[in-house]
């Protein structure tokens, strides 16, 4: 079994005495209600799908990781995990004080001990992680949304953030780790995604899985932008693919917490080192992979794998070309192993897609599965 990030999976769930005392202590503290994404990555931080975090990082980490892609100890770390404030509450909230971190219902979701309060230059970090600090990328936007402060150490978790969807697919890294285990599988690749799953990803989950013992299909199913397609109809594609094209003992399928970013290259990156926690040992990355809009190359997320320790970090990712149905070769092929021209691609983009799915039409079998394009347009009709 491949080692988390720093060798260790954290567990930051308090249980028990710990539990009841910690209850207790919240009682008499300050409080910080979160925003979704900031409660993605507490829920992260907790069940160690982000080791070897502990908490919400440092001026040290912070710096590294936005000028390095590296936290201060060297392992590799591309995107900040921080937790901002307005500095009106960061002012009420000093070092060495605890807090207690709230979801909206204002439920005590964890404590954290407060070792340092920073302030931080938002255009430096979206130039740096996301490479442009125009406000119309949507990881820019939430960046710049944010309080001016970042507070960060160590949490201490009470409880898991309320869910009321996903109950059976919600596996920790823990249970997915134990679940490799339990069907003696030692390579398994994981793959990311916040799309409906369409042919070319098929394709790219089958080459990889022809090579590995096992597929871990992880959407993500934290934040995505409003025109993304949501959670659960992506999950209910899923269900259906896999019911009748999937062997159901090489495959499984869980939800990653994660919001996403669009952070592109360093997001990339950031996936591969979740998906290591998760327990696998190998990761997809295809065209434009955490990609929005024109922001980033085609390949630049693959790219990026060059700039960084492929011993330190540990999962080996596994590149894929852009692909699509070659109607000439007759199958799913990708620019790599096609040698004939677009038109005898059938390549859609996202918004002739909804184009067509809004107007109930089904898309071409070679681009999508009819029964995954059934749910789609049945989404569309009930939304
Ligand atoms: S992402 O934001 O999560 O990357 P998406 O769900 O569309 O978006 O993609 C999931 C994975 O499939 C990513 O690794 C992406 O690069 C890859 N991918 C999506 N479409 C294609 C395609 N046509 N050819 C090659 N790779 C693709």
């Amino acid at each position: 079994m491949i080692s988390p990030h720093g060798g260790t999976l954290v567990s930051r769930l308090a249980n028990g005495a710990r539990r009841a005392e910690l209850e207790e202590e919240a009682r008499g503290l300050p409080r910080k209600q979160l925003n979704s994404r900031d409660i993605s990555d507490l829920e992260m931080i907790t069940v160690g799908a982000l080791s070897p975090l502990t908490g919400f990082m440092g001026k040290a980490d912070y710096d590294s990781v936005v000028d390095r892609m590296t936290l201060t100890q060297g392992l590799p770390w591309s995107v900040p995990i921080t937790l901002s404030a307005s500095r009106a509450e960061a002012d009420s909230l000093p070092e060495g004080s605890r807090v207690a971190l709230t979801d909206a219902d204002d439920q005590v979701l964890a404590i954290l001990e407060v070792r340092e309060r920073y302030e931080y230059d938002k255009a430096r970090e979206a130039e740096m992680v996301f490479r442009t600090t125009e406000e119309a990328h949507p990881g820019v936007a939430a960046l710049y949304s944010q309080g001016e402060v970042l507070l960060a150490g160590p949490i201490e978790a009470l409880r898991r953030p309320n869910h009321t969807d996903f109950a059976q697919y919600r596996l920790d890294p823990a249970q997915t780790r134990a679940a490799f285990q339990e069907r003696g599988w030692k390579t398994i690749v994981g793959f990311q995604t916040r799309n409906p799953v369409h042919r070319a990803h098929e394709y790219l989950q089958k080459c990889a899985l022809e090579m590995v013992d096992g597929l871990l299909l992880h959407p993500l199913v934290g934040d995505t932008k409003s025109d993304d397609i949501p959670a659960d109809v992506r999950m209910r594609c899923y269900e259906v693919l896999l019911e009748k094209y999937y062997p159901a003992d090489r495959v499984l399928l869980s939800v990653n917490p994660a919001a996403m970013r669009y952070g592109g290259p360093r997001e990339a990156i950031f996936h591969a080192i979740v998906r290591k926690n998760y327990g696998c040992t190998h990761f997809i990355v295809g065209r434009d992979h955490a990609g929005v809009g024109n922001y980033y190359g085609t390949y630049d997320a693959q790219r990026i794998f060059d700039e960084v320790d492929p011993e330190l970090l540990g999962i080996t990712p596994l590149m894929f070309e852009h692909s699509f149905y070659c109607s000439v070769c007759g199958n799913m092929a990708s620019s790599k192993t096609c040698p004939h021209g677009r038109e005898s691609h059938v390549v859609l983009s996202g918004t002739r897609v909804r184009e067509m799915l809004a107007k109930g039409e089904v898309p071409p079998v070679e681009f999508s599965r009819p029964e995954v394009a059934q749910v789609l347009i049945q989404a569309m009709h009930q939304g």
